[in-house]
Order: structure tokens, then C-alpha cells, then sequence
């Protein structure tokens, strides 16, 4: 059974950067950025050695106002998993930036996020969709989960910069 080392903690806090607490900006960056970077350094030696394994990142899209160092640390997530896939492209490790939509965990509690008009997918939709990309005879280096969440992907990326930027920030208004 390969190791799959996920570097998936994480956490979010919505509300205008402006009035955001030095704690929660920290936090965020500390965990979902330099947590992540680091163990993943100190992982890699082992992973190589043992010959097989898998290093699997949630990564995120698109800037999000409402919710802007969120966001920022997860488009540093993506851009760091693609680059270090490439770079162990001839080893046996398979490396993968997984992209989940709204998904029915603590989270959303937890950053206090509005859940109107929300369509969650289940943890263990989530966590499928990344073992079959692990499993793919060739590992893509990015995945999103969930059809709708690929489509209004697509839709988002083909719209104008600021339109996007509006429904991303009516998509993390607070509760
Ligand atoms: N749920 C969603 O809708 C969604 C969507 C897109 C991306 N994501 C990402 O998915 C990943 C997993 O989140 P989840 O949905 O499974 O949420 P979750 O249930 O809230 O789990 C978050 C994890 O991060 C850890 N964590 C949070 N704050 C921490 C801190 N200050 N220091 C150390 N660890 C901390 C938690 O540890 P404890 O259990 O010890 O508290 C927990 O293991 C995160 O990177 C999140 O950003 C989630």
C-alpha cells in the first residue's frame, strides 16, 4: 500500500482584510502555507526512499474578496504542488493539487462562511476523486472534484477579472 501524505490542514476566516485580526492572518498563512512547504520538505527524503507514495495538496483557483489571504495561500498551494510535481516527474512519487468545491466538514463552521444556496459534496466524494487521480496510469498534476464545481470553474476563468472577482466575493460572504 503506497504512502499518501496529505498536507490538507487547513483553515479559513472571511471579512475584509482591512479589519482582519493579526492572529487569524497569521494562522492562516503559518498552516495553510508554511505548515505545508515545510512538512512537506521534511516528508520528501523518506518518500523517495521507500519508492512509491503520493503527496496530495488542497489547492485553491481563484482570488476570493471576503476572503483574500485564504485564497492567496491556497494559489501559493497550487503553484507549489504543480512546480514540485514536475520537478519528481521521473521519480515513482506521484504529486497532485486537489481541488475541492464546498465540502461538508468543520470548516465551514469554523470560518463562519455563508452556506446559501451552497451545493456540498461529501468528504469521501472528495477524497475519491483525488485516489483516482493518484491511481491514473499518468498522475495528472491538478484536479477539481465534482462536475459543477469543474464547470463553474471553467465559467469563472472565461469571464472578465472583475466579474469573477464579484461572485467570488458574494460566493464567501460571512453568515
Ligand atoms: N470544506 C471545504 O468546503 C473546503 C473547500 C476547499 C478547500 N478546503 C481545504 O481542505 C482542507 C481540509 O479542510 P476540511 O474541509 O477537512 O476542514 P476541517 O474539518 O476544518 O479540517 C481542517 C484541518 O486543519 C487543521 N487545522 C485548522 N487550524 C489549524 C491550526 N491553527 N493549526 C494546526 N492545524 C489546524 C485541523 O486540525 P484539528 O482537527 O486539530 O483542529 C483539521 O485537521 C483545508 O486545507 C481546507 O482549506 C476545504
Amino acid at each position: 500500500m503506497p504512502t499518501v501524505t496529505r498536507s490538507s490542514a487547513g483553515l479559513g476566516a472571511t471579512g475584509p482584510f482591512a479589519g482582519a485580526a493579526t492572529g487569524t492572518v497569521h494562522d492562516q498563512v503559518a498552516v495553510n502555507v508554511a505548515a505545508l512547504t515545510e512538512l512537506t520538505r521534511v516528508m520528501l527524503p523518506d518518500l523517495l526512499a521507500a519508492g512509491d507514495g503520493a503527496i496530495a495538496s488542497i489547492v485553491g483557483y481563484q482570488p476570493a474578496p471576503g476572503m483574500a489571504v485564504y485564497a492567496a495561500s491556497k494559489a501559493y498551494v497550487l503553484s507549489f504542488t504543480e512546480a514540485l510535481a514536475h520537478e519528481l516527474r521521473h521519480t515513482p512519487l506521484r504529486v497532485l493539487a486537489l481541488s475541492p468545491g464546498s465540502t461538508r466538514t468543520e470548516f465551514y463552521a469554523t470560518s463562519a462562511t455563508s452556506e446559501k444556496g451552497v451545493r456540498f459534496q461529501t468528504p469521501r466524494e472528495v477524497v475519491e476523486t483525488g485516489l483516482r487521480a493518484l491511481d491514473a496510469s499518468r498522475t495528472p498534476s491538478r484536479v477539481v472534484s465534482g462536475t459543477r464545481n469543474r464547470l463553474n470553474l471553467a465559467v469563472l476563468r472565461r469571464l472578465p477579472r472583475r466579474a469573477a472577482l464579484t461572485i467570488m466575493a458574494n460566493a464567501s460572504r460571512p453568515t
